[in-house]
């Protein structure tokens, strides 16, 4: 049919395979093989056909790659269609993943046939997207309201049993999928089995079913802030009991159109291949072959230790949790187990998960119980001098391959390296709070870090989890450096009049986790006091930046830990609320410091905070220290809280138009602190060239 889709007639069944690695997405190719191979199969003496895929998975979805470029017929909805309306009894044979417009296919077919490992979704929502092929249409039909909205909107897939359960496949498979399928399909015809058609259907929605659309508009508003594409795909199952299936068809057509042209889809498709894209490392040795990691040792069993702790045992490696003594050791089992403990209560984990998890895990306060780890991560106080020491100490113990990795938030690399007589095994494995949740991981190249230990480095991170960035060498590595121009940006614009519930706000409206501020007081004002007080003036920069800080620090507003920061939170909700004697103590430090108020808008605010990033970025991409733009939109999108419908903000500056940011940070230098807006030469660069990052 094409080099990617063959039919043959295999007794009185026509079965089309689709061949397309690496997850046979419904690429131009595949929908025309396929295509041509149902028209084949309406004319012969099949009875029945079967679709099934060779390689790992059934279709995984529409080919994302050709999403923005000229579509070419046949278009899938078409496709799917002439599927639907096939004469013949068609069956779809499903393994792996049947995705979005691969498991859109298989709704298309007349019964659909699933090994028990298959799982089914439709991911779209997670692209800003909605199922475009008929999806949204012919899953109401068949398996309801309630599971439409979980499947669409959440976009995670689920168990051949649970389709089965709920209406969605027909007949589990126990080994052979093809042969199995294919004699499914025979006694099917033998049986004289109706060509069952989802879009056949007649869908009524009951007054629960519109409590369920109403609860999930409103809950959907809320989780998925400044999303379209949800709301969107409750339009769709609307439509789909509201309207007969062509015009359901149509309307889906139009929502689908619409968030393709949104610049949500854009910005949450340059994530997905952003995402693999950070996996690989350019000019590694490829030869160099990670390290198998069986057992790993943390040392500190603090806030970070432990958290880091949790991802190995989860991943069922076995971990040595040292700390100086036994009471802190005991001290950091003991919020482990608490952490697991709400785990079972909110009905995440069983009492034996639990059991198997924290078997995993040995507490020690020996170093030499380290001596046949194949990874060491150190996560003691941020202080180079206790890490030279800590590192000097596992260079006599540890075996000669083993991994040597700092969870260090800004001390160099190079100098902890240089404390053992093997540099090129230490590398840095920075964690984000609470490093159980967060997602990201920057895996942190020094000067000789050898690329084994980076691969294994970068393994690791997948086994446990986590989205790993590399980042070279650099004050704060690739994160952590881009926050200060923001954080400092955040508190000029505090002191030119904007308070912190108008800046955090502004943040959150636009898609920010959480604002600036709000962050500052959960992380602790007194960790950014402490790193302050070992710089020099010239070091900290503008007072102007720090000195409500300082002052809430020494007024004892620590942030949420001591009640009151920023704001003042309420004991038992934790709830932030404004609080008059920060507006005073704000107002004190402009008198001071000979500063005005003046009105500063949201969108000034917003501008500001985003291009300080973006800008810092562009510089950390020139030097070297990340290796793409989207590892860095990465970076803030699973470690700060970035919003991935905006793309990360080097993907959102690029798509706003490197014009405009030149544009704009060049009123910052007019209208502002000039010092603050050296505009990046890659930026100014890029967009006198018209060239992307
Ligand atoms: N189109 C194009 N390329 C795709 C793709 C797709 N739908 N899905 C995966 N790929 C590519 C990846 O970019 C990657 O390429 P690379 O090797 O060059 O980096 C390669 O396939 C392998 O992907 P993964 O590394 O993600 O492999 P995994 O085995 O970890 O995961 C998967 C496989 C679960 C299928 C995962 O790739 C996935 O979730 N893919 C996206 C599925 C999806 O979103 N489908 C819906 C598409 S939109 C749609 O169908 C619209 C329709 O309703 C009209
Ligand atoms: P913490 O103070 O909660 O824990 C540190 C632990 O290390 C303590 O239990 C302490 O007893 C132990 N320790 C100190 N010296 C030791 C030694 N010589 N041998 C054995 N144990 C020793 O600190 P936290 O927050 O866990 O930070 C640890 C490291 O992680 C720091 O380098 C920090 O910069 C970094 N980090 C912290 C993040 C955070 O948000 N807390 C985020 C990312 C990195």
């Amino acid at each position: 049919m094409t080099d990617v889709v063959s039919y043959a007639l295999e007794g009185t069944v026509g079965v089309i395979r689709v061949n397309n690695p690496p997850v046979n997405a419904l690429s131009h190719g595949v929908r025309s093989g396929i295509a041509n191979a149902l028209t084949t199969a309406a004319q012969d003496g099949s009875e029945a056909v079967v679709i099934l895929c060779e390689g790992r998975t059934f279709i995984a979805g529409a080919d994302i790659t050709e999403f923005g470029k000229p579509p070419k017929a046949p278009y899938l909805p078409d496709l799917l269609n002439q599927l639907d309306n096939h004469p013949k009894l068609t069956v779809a044979a499903i393994h792996g993943t049947a995705l979005g417009g691969g498991f859109e296919t298989a709704l298309s077919c007349n019964y659909r046939v699933a090994l028990a490992s298959a799982k089914v979704g439709l991911p779209e929502v997670k692209l800003g997207l909605l199922p475009g092929a008929g999806g949204t249409q012919r899953t109401p039909r068949l398996a309801g309201v309630a599971t439409s909205i979980e499947l669409m909107t959440s976009g995670n897939p689920i168990s051949a049993e649970a389709a089965l359960q709920k209406g969605l496949i027909d007949h589990i498979a126990t080994d052979n999928l093809a042969e199995e399928a294919i004699a499914y399909a025979k006694r099917l015809v033998a049986d004289q089995a109706p060509q069952r058609q989802a879009s056949a259907i007649t869908l009524a929605l009951d007054e629960a079913d519109r409590e369920l659309i109403s609860k999930a508009r409103s809950t959907l508003a809320k989780k998925t802030r400044g999303e379209s594409a949800p709301q969107r795909i409750i339009d769709c199952i609307e439509a789909s009991a509201e309207l007969d299936f062509d015009a359901g068809l149509k309307r889906e057509r139009e929502l689908f159109m619409a968030c393709m042209e949104d610049p949500q889809s854009a910005a949450l498709r340059h994530m997905f291949f952003a995402e693999r894209a950070a996996a690989k490392i350019d000019g590694i040795d490829t030869s160099a072959e990670p390290t198998e990691v069986k057992r790993v040792g943390i040392i500190g069993a603090g806030t970070m230790g432990g958290g880091i702790a949790m991802c190995f045992a989860q991943a069922g490696v076995q971990v040595t949790l040292i700390d100086m003594s036994d009471e802190a050791v005991a001290a950091g089992i003991s919020k482990i187990k608490t952490n697991y403990d709400i785990s079972v209560k909110r009905g995440r984990l069983s009492l034996d998960q639990v059991e198997a998890i924290m078997s995993q895990i040995k507490p020690s306060t020996h170093f030499e119980d380290l001596a046949d780890a194949d990874m060491v991560i150190e996560a003691v106080f941020e202080n180079l001098a206790v890490k030279k020491e800590v590192f000097a100490r596992l260079d006599t113990i540890c075996k000669q391959d083993a991994v040597l990795a700092s969870n260090t938030s800004y001390q160099s690399i190079d100098d902890i390296a240089a404390a053992t007589s093997r540099p090129e095994s230490v590398l840095g494995m920075h964690f984000f709070s609470p490093a159980n949740v967060m997602k990201l991981l920057e895996v942190v190249k020094g000067d000789k870090s050898s690329d084994r230990v980076i691969a294994t480095a970068m393994a690791v991170g997948k086994r446990i989890g986590k989205t790993s960035v590399l980042s070279g060498m650099c004050y704060g590595f690739i994160g952590n450096r881009m926050l200060r121009p923001y954080a400092r940006e955040a508190a000029l614009c505090m002191m030119e009049g904007a308070s912190p519930s108008q800046i955090d706000a502004a943040m959150e409206n636009w898609g920010m986790a959480m604002g600036p501020l709000a962050v500052g007081d959960l992380a602790g004002l007194d960790i950014g006091y402490k790193a302050r007080e070992q710089l020099s003036d010239e070091q900290k920069g503008d007072p102007a930046s720090y000195r409500v800080a300082d002052r809430l620090v020494e007024a004892g507003r620590l942030g949420q830990k001591s009640g009151a920061g920023y704001y003042r939170y309420d004991p038992e909700t934790r709830q932030r609320m404004a609080d008059p004697e920060v507006d005073a103590i704000i107002d004190t430090c402009r008198d001071e410091l000979g500063i005005v108020a003046r009105t500063v808008s949201d969108e000034e605010i917003v501008d500001r905070l985003i291009l300080a990033l973006a800008n810092e970025g562009a510089r950390i991409l020139d030097e070297g220290i990340a290796q793409r733009a989207s590892d860095i939109d990465v970076v803030y999108c699973y470690g700060y809280g970035f919003p991935r419908h905006r793309g990360g903000p080097m993907h959102f500056v690029q798509a706003r138009g490197l014009t405009w940011a030149v544009q704009r940070m060049t009123e910052f230098q007019q209208n502002l602190h000039q010092d603050n807006w050296p505009i990046a030469s890659l930026i100014a660069d890029s967009a006198e060239r018209g060239e992307a990052l």
